[in-house]
C-alpha cells in the first residue's frame, strides 16, 4: 500500500522503538518522569517559551489552550477552514463554552485588518473576545505556510487589545523547514502554541503545549481534569526526544515528494490545480472529469490510499512512510484511473 492519507500514519524506526524500551521512566502525574521532563525543557527551549508541556494528541493540546486562555460566553477568533473549528467535533463549544468566530483567510492566513475589525467592543450585547488561534501549517488550505509577516501583523493586533494568540503549530516544524524561518520566530507571535510530534515527525503519539510559566500550570490542571495526566509517560516522551533530535531536517525531504506529486497531477489533463499552491507536504486536488469519490476508490483499488476531504477535493499528504517511487506509482496511477474513466 502507497499510504497517502495523512503524515500521522507514520511508524516509529528501529532507533525510536529502542529509545522507547530503553528510557528511564517515573510517575509523571507527580512530576517524576525523568524523560517527559527532558522532552518538555527540550520543546520549550526550541519554541523559545517559558515551560512546555506533554499532552496525547493535538486536539487535546489545542482544546487545553482554548480552556486556559478563555471563559465561557466569550468569544474566540480562528480561520473558518482551521483545525480547532473544522476537525475537532466542537469540543471548544462544548468543554470551553465559547463561541468560535471563523473568519475567512487567505491560504490559512487571516488578515490582521480583519482580525482587528473582528474584535468585540466592550459592549454589554457582545460576547468579549478573549482569544485568537492561528494555524501553521495549514492543513485544509493545503499545507500552506502561513507567512510570519501575517503572524506578526496579527500578534501586534492581538498586543494593541491585550488578547492571547495560540497557535495551532501540528506542523509548525514543516513551515519552518519550508520557509527557512526558525521555529521560534513563528512563535515568538504567540502568547501559547500546540506542535505534534506524531506527524511527519515520526513519533507514534504525543504533541506539545508551550507557553507562560503561569499558562502552563493552569493547562497541567486541565490536562488533569480531562484525564490526560499519564503516568510512566516516558514511553512516550523518549520517542518526542529523538524525533526533535532527528526527524525535522528530513521533512524537506517529504516536501520534495510532495511537490513532485504536484507538478506530475498538474500535468494530467482532468485535473484542476496549480503545483506553485504546494508548500509543504500536502497535495490538495480537484479531479474535473470524475467524482472525487471515484478517484479514491480506483485509486485504493490499486493500493493507493487518499482522503476525500471536499466533495470535490481529494488530499495527498507525503511522509517518510513514501519515498519517490511511490510518487512515481501514485502519478501513473492517477493518469491510468482519468484515462479510463
Ligand atoms: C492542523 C492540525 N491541528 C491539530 C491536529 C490534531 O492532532 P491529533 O490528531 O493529534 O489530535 C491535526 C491533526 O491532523 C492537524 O492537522
Amino acid at each position: 500500500m502507497i499510504d497517502l492519507r495523512s503524515d500521522t500514519v507514520t511508524l516509529p524506526g528501529e532507533d525510536m522503538r529502542r529509545a522507547i524500551f530503553e528510557a528511564e521512566l517515573g510517575d509523571d502525574v507527580y512530576g517524576e518522569d525523568p524523560t517527559v521532563n527532558r522532552l518538555q525543557e527540550m520543546a520549550a527551549e526550541i519554541v523559545g517559551k517559558e515551560a512546555a508541556m506533554l499532552v496525547p494528541s493535538g486536539t487535546m493540546g489545542n482544546q487545553i489552550a482554548v480552556l486556559t486562555h478563555t471563559k465561557p460566553g466569550t468569544e474566540v477568533i480562528l480561520e473558518a477552514d482551521s483545525h480547532i473549528y473544522y476537525y475537532e467535533s466542537a469540543a471548544a463549544s462544548v468543554f470551553a463554552g465559547i463561541q468560535p468566530r471563523p473568519l475567512q483567510g487567505h491560504r490559512g492566513s487571516l488578515s490582521a485588518d480583519l482580525v482587528k475589525w473582528a474584535i468585540r467592543q466592550d459592549d454589554i450585547h457582545l460576547p468579549p473576545t478573549s482569544l485568537i488561534c492561528l494555524e501553521n501549517t495549514h492543513n485544509r488550505a493545503g499545507g500552506t505556510v502561513v507567512p510570519l509577516e501575517d503572524m506578526q501583523a496579527v500578534y501586534e493586533v492581538a498586543k494593541q487589545h491585550e488578547i492571547p494568540v495560540h497557535l495551532d503549530g501540528a506542523r509548525i516544524f514543516n513551515a519552518s523547514v519550508a520557509a527557512g524561518v526558525p521555529v521560534k520566530d513563528f512563535t515568538a507571535c504567540t502568547t501559547s502554541v500546540q506542535f505534534c510530534l506524531s506527524k511527519g515527525l515520526g513519533a507514534p503519539v504525543g504533541s506539545i503545549i508551550a507557553g507562560p510559566g503561569v499558562f502552563i500550570d493552569e493547562a497541567r490542571r486541565w490536562r488533569k481534569r480531562l484525564g490526560g495526566g499519564m503516568r510512566q509517560a516516558g514511553i512516550i516522551a523518549a520517542a518526542g526526544i529523538l524525533a526533535l533530535e532527528t526527524m525535522i531536517d528530513r521533512l524537506a525531504e517529504d516536501h520534495e515528494n510532495a511537490r513532485l506529486l504536484a507538478e506530475g497531477l498538474a500535468a494530467l489533463k482532468g485535473i484542476d490545480f496549480n503545483p506553485d499552491d504546494v508548500d509543504t507536504n500536502i497535495v490538495i486536488v480537484r479531479p474535473t472529469s470524475m467524482s472525487v469519490r471515484r478517484l479514491g476508490s480506483e485509486l485504493e483499488k490499486r493500493g493507493i490510499l487518499t482522503v476525500v476531504i471536499e466533495p470535490d477535493r481529494v488530499r495527498f499528504t507525503t511522509s517518510k512512510e513514501v519515498n519517490r517511487d511511490d510518487i512515481e506509482k501514485t502519478i501513473t496511477a492517477v493518469k491510468n484511473v482519468l484515462a479510463e474513466n
